[in-house]
C-alpha cells in the first residue's frame, strides 16, 4: 500500500505555502532575518504544535509567518515544499498564498509573489512539476482591506489564476466577501473559497452561490445535508478535503470517522491535499496514507481521487489529459 500510495501521480490543490514553513527553516530564516521567536529550537516548536480547532492553529500559524521577510525567504519556503512534491510525486499542485499576512507586518505584494513564483517557475523547468497561485483573503479581516488586497495584486495578474478565502470561518461567512469575489470574477480570476470546515453546510451553499467558487476548499460539513450532497454529485463540484488537517483541528476525533470515502463513494469529486503539512504532520503521501490505513479503500479508489484532483484543476484540457493518462498506466501496472 505505502509503495502504490508512494508512486500514485497527484494534484495538490489545496495547500497554504505559509502552512509548508517547517520548523527547521523557521529557525533559519529567523536566525538570517535576526527575528525573535519563542522557542529554542525546532522540536520545540513541534511540541507546541497542539491544537483544539482551528482558531488555535491559526493564532500559531501567523505567529510563525513573521520569519518570512524577503524574496529569498519565500523562495526558499516554496522550493522546500516543491522537494517535498517531487518525493511524493505531486506532478501539479496550486498554492494558496495569505498576502496580508505579509503586507500588514510592511513586507511588499512583490516581494512575496516573485520568490513563490520563481521557485515555481524552476520547478517546472527542473523537475516538469506545473503550478498555479491563488491569493487569499483573510476573512477575519473586512471587505475593505480585502478589496485593497485585490487592488494590490492586479500589477501580477499573470502569475495568479485565483482568489480564495482562508482563516476563521466561524463569525465570517461568505456573503462578507460577496461584492470583493464578484469584483475579483469580473476580472478575470477564478474563485475558490473556505466552507464547511468548522462551519456548516450552508456556508458551503453559500459559498457557491455568492461567491460563484470553482471548487470548495474543506467542504467536510456537507454531509449535513444530504439535498446538498446529491447536488454537489450530481455537479461534480469538487471539494479539496484535507485528512491529517482535520484530525489535527478536531474537524473528526479519529480518522476512521473522516467521510472522504463516503463521499467519494456517492459520486462526489473529493479531492485529498495536505492543508499546512508542516503543523499537521505530513505531505501528499502521508494524507493518502492516513486516509488508506483507517479505512478501507481499494487502489482504484486512491487513483480516482488523484483523478479528482486532475478534474477539479485549473490547468489545460492537454495537461489534464496526460496528467490522467499517468494516473491510469500506474494504475494497470500496480
Ligand atoms: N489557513 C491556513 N490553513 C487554514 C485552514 N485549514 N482553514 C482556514 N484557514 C487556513
Ligand atoms: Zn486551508
Amino acid at each position: 500500500m505505502q509503495a502504490f500510495v508512494t508512486g500514485l501521480p497527484k494534484v495538490e490543490l489545496h495547500l497554504h505555502i505559509e502552512g509548508s514553513l517547517e520548523p527547521e527553516l523557521m529557525f533559519e530564516l529567523a536566525k538570517r532575518n535576526q527575528v525573535a521567536i519563542p522557542f529554542s529550537s525546532p522540536d520545540e516548536v513541534r511540541a507546541a504544535y497542539q491544537f483544539t480547532n482551528l482558531q488555535s492553529f491559526l493564532d500559531i500559524y501567523y505567529q510563525g509567518a513573521n520569519v518570512l521577510l524577503t524574496e529569498r525567504d519565500f523562495f526558499d519556503l516554496t522550493w522546500a515544499y516543491i522537494e517535498r512534491c517531487a518525493a511524493d510525486n505531486v506532478r501539479h499542485c496550486e498554492i494558496f498564498f495569505d498576502p496580508q499576512t505579509h503586507t500588514d507586518r510592511g513586507v511588499d505584494f512583490a516581494t512575496v509573489i516573485n520568490g513563490i513564483s520563481a521557485a515555481l517557475t524552476k520547478a517546472e523547468h527542473e523537475l516538469a512539476i506545473t503550478s498555479q497561485i491563488i491569493m487569499c483573503f483573510l476573512r477575519h479581516l473586512d471587505e475593505t482591506a480585502a478589496f485593497a488586497t485585490l487592488e494590490m495584486a492586479l500589477p501580477f495578474k499573470d502569475k495568479i489564476i485565483g482568489v480564495g478565502l482562508d482563516s476563521s470561518e466561524q463569525g465570517n461567512p461568505p456573503e462578507k466577501f460577496a461584492r470583493v469575489f464578484a469584483h475579483a470574477k469580473a476580472l478575470g480570476f477564478l474563485t475558490v473559497a473556505h466552507a464547511g470546515e468548522e462551519g456548516p453546510a450552508q456556508n458551503i451553499v453559500d459559498a457557491i452561490d455568492m461567491l460563484q467558487v470553482s471548487r470548495v476548499d474543506h467542504g467536510v460539513s456537507c454531509v449535513q445535508d444530504p439535498a446538498l450532497v446529491a447536488s454537489l454529485a450530481a455537479s461534480r463540484m469538487p471539494l479539496t478535503v484535507c485528512p491529517l488537517s482535520n484530525t489535527k483541528l478536531k474537524v473528526f476525533e479519529h480518522m476512521a470517522d473522516h467521510n472522504i470515502i463516503e463521499l467519494l463513494r456517492q459520486g462526489v469529486c473529493v479531492t485529498i491535499n495536505s492543508d499546512d503539512p508542516a503543523y499537521f504532520g505530513g505531505y501528499m503521501t502521508a494524507n493518502f496514507m492516513a486516509v488508506a490505513q483507517a479505512l478501507t479503500v481499494s487502489n482504484t479508489e486512491l487513483a480516482q481521487l488523484s483523478l479528482n484532483a486532475i478534474e477539479a484543476s485549473f490547468i489545460s484540457r492537454e495537461r489534464k489529459l496526460e496528467l490522467s493518462q499517468e494516473v491510469l498506466s500506474y494504475l494497470q501496472q500496480a
